[in-house]
């Protein structure tokens, strides 16, 4: 594996795979890696002649300085997996190599109403940063296919449809959720979790299964109850728990067979968000 922390060294490796015809499959991270990422990677390296994989925490899309600061970083660890898996290039630049001198900010107001909803409302300018640290890296990467985990979700929509506008030979790939035995949905904020929320946080997902085993025209609105409250007991800290359309986003009022079920909770001081797609 390549290891690249200049730009500059970046666009010239990827030139010269752009020369032989290769296509590059990229997975942005902000490391901490875990069985998900490397999950994205190993789909990336399936389609793709060659895989790049970023770290870089980007601090336009914390909402929170403390949170920032918590992130975990383990970059040797984060190695390590990377060449378990055959990444062939990790691209881990500081913030002056990404955003120069000034962290200024792109708008993603116009992206369509769902970017003030769920993860929008709770985290406000949140999309902002991804959108502007996604358009930087894109433009040197310059991959033909991304890879993108179905568990951020709404971030999801956001970087298709970043994708639509301004870099549309990208193909978007969506990679379903890896989960813990227990059905945890993995995340870098795992960690931070104390034993005991650990032991609690399987809920979560056993709680969207709840609201699926209830998806029928007569029962969904009981199930979605169902989960609310029992995500409302301490010591949740209940965010949301909706059904939403799962392309528009819009919370569904009347029942439709085709939903998402998106889940955020606060447990201690770690935030954990997950999701269920229901098929007909
Ligand atoms: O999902 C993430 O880890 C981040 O939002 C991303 C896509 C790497 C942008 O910083």
């Amino acid at each position: 594996m390549i290891l690249i922390n200049k730009s500059s060294d970046l666009l010239s490796y990827i030139s010269e795979q752009k020369q032989g015809n290769r296509s590059i499959g990229f997975v942005p991270t902000m490391g901490a890696l875990h069985n998900g990422h490397l999950s994205l990677i190993a789909a990336a390296k399936q389609k793709c002649d060659i895989v790049v994989c970023s770290i870089f925490v980007n601090p336009t899309q914390f909402n929170q300085e403390s949170d920032l600061a918590s992130y975990p970083r383990t970059l040797e660890n984060d190695i390590d997996l990377l060449l378990s898996v055959s990444c062939d290039v990790l691209f881990h630049p500081n913030i002056v190599e990404v955003y120069g001198n000034t962290l200024d900010k792109d708008s993603s107001e116009d992206y369509g109403s769902f970017i003030h909803q769920l993860e929008g409302a709770s985290r406000p300018g949140h999309f902002d940063g991804v959108v502007t640290v996604l358009r930087k890296l894109f433009a040197l990467v310059g991959p033909t296919d991304v890879f993108f985990g179905q568990k951020d979700y709404q971030q999801c929509l956001v970087v298709k449809t970043l994708i639509k506008r301004s870099f549309p030979q990208i193909v978007f790939n969506l990679c379903s959720i890896t989960r813990e035995e227990d059905g945890l949905a993995m995340s870098s904020r795992n960690v931070r979790l104390s034993e005991e929320e650990r032991r609690l946080a399987p809920q979560i997902h056993d709680n969207l299964q709840l609201v699926s085993q209830y998806w029928n025209k007569e029962q969904w609105q009981l199930g979605l109850n169902l989960a609310q409250l029992n995500l409302k007991k301490e010591p949740f800290c209940f965010e949301y728990l909706c059904a939403c359309d799962p392309f528009s986003l819009a919370e569904l009022n009347v029942f439709q067979s085709n939903a998402i079920v998106l889940v955020a909770v606060q447990l201690g001081s770690t935030r954990l968000i997950d999701n269920i797609i229901i098929v007909p």
